[in-house]
């Protein structure tokens, strides 16, 4: 039963403040922070910030103080094996429709730490708890390698450049083949364009000075060859992220004007000179029709919706009417509690559709997503470049994972 619950203002990897929150039982703890996003999507739920100067005006401490006032009196004596009762609890006392009223960085928090405290007291790993016998297979990490868009200084359109080492026999191998290639991408990117090209973006991958999205790929291809590996054993995404470049009628990217009729067929030109597997947000936030015909039309790739439903399953059902895309983006901050990711998770495996867990560009020591992504069996994990230790807690809290199932643990076959 809950005794104790406190939330603080500590600092996420962006340098700006976040809310964790620690839950405390008669026999078990759980600590959770909070992640937060650049290129959010118009319809997340909301980050509370205070409207004061400090932190130029980022601070959260009213987050924090709803948890200190309004949650932690109404959760008090709750037991917290009952993760569904306590979210929809937390849903009734903020009462909107976007957690404005106490903020999903409040709420969320709580809603993490409770998990976390319950699987503590039943002396259980997270992934367990959340996941049950079902819980054994490792997803293949998708890792952002290079950074373009609102996450980096330089001119590609493109926000994220990803590397999927899916021809690997377990996970490890994996996370190894990863950052083998990440370091040789590095020294094509040096040899080509000087050391200023090795400059990091928000999520640990190399921000070159590039404007073209073909030179990027041109030097993901050169560096997974010079790391020794094949492109079937090595295979690219993109997450284009395309709200950011997107004018209203038409999208900006290499130079130039491309309308969506247009976009489409550059995709699938990409696809066709590159081994991409997989392209996330290729169309802006309401754009379900533009996906709906890149999904027919490219139906061999993962088309992934992220600021398309952001985790919101009102918005991953009419995708799934529309057939617009095949893979739901899950961070579990555009919604705001634990049990609506899961039923969001759910929706999408009921219907066909793949799931990756994912980070957010600003991140924290907290790893519970590489716990919630064994947890569902999800496809793939989003969770940065193998650098940075926000990138790296993730990664190596599936190393964890894989060693604690030991024999038992499978690594997905994509
Ligand atoms: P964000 O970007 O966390 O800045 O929103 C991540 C993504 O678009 O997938
Ligand atoms: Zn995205």
């Amino acid at each position: 039963r809950i005794e104790k619950i406190r939330a603080r203002e500590i600092l996420d990897s962006r340098g700006n403040p976040t809310v964790e929150v620690d839950v405390r039982t008669s026999c078990g703890f759980g600590r959770a922070s909070v992640p937060s996003g650049a290129s959010t999507g118009t319809n997340e739920a909301l980050e509370l910030r205070d409207k004061e100067d400090r932190y130029g005006g980022k601070g959260v401490l009213d987050a924090v103080d709803n948890v200190a006032t309004t949650i932690e009196s109404e959760l008090l004596g709750m037991d917290v094996r009952n993760q569904r009762e306590i979210d929809g609890l937390m849903l009734a006392l903020d009462g909107t429709d976007n957690k404005m009223e106490l903020g999903a960085n409040a709420i969320l928090g709580v809603s993490m730490a409770v998990a976390k405290a319950a699987a503590d007291s039943l002396n259980m790993p997270l992934y367990r708890y959340l996941g049950g016998v079902n819980a054994y297979t490792l997803p293949v990490p998708t890792m952002n390698v290079i950074n373009g868009g609102k996450h980096a200084g330089n001119d590609l359109s493109i926000q994220e450049f990803m590397i999927q080492p899916k021809g690997a026999d377990t996970y490890s191998e994996a996370l190894r083949m990863g950052v083998e290639t990440y370091h040789a991408l590095g020294k094509v990117l040096k040899s080509k364009y000087g050391a200023s090209a090795l400059n990091v973006g928000y999520e640990g991958g190399y921000a070159p000075p590039l404007e073209m999205t073909a030179d990027a790929l041109d030097a993901l291809v050169h560096a997974i060859e010079e790391a020794g590996y094949t492109e079937s054993e090595i295979t690219l995404g993109l997450d284009a992220a395309a709200s950011e470049f997107f004018d209203g009628q038409n999208y900006s990217i290499d130079g130039k004007l491309l309308t969506p009729g247009e976009m489409i067929d550059y995709y699938l030109e990409l696809i066709e000179t590159y081994p991409i597997i997989l392209i996330e947000d290729p169309f802006h936030e309401e754009s379900f029709e533009d996906f709906a015909t890149l999904t027919t039309e490219a139906w061999e790739t993962i088309i992934v919706g992220d600021d398309l439903f952001v985790t919101n399953v009102s918005r991953l059902a009419k995708g799934i009417e529309m057939c617009a895309g095949n893979a739901l983006l899950l961070k579990v901050n555009q919604i705001g509690t634990i049990s609506e990711a899961l039923d969001a998770a759910n929706m999408a495996v009921r219907n066909g559709y793949s799931v990756v867990v994912s980070h957010r560009s600003a991140e924290t020591e907290d790893a519970t997503i590489a716990d919630i992504a064994v947890a569902l069996t999800a496809d793939l994990i989003k969770t940065g470049a193998p650098a940075r230790s926000d990138r790296t807690a993730k990664y190596n809290q599936l190393l964890r994972i894989e060693e604690d199932l030991g024999e038992a643990a499978r690594y997905m076959q994509l």
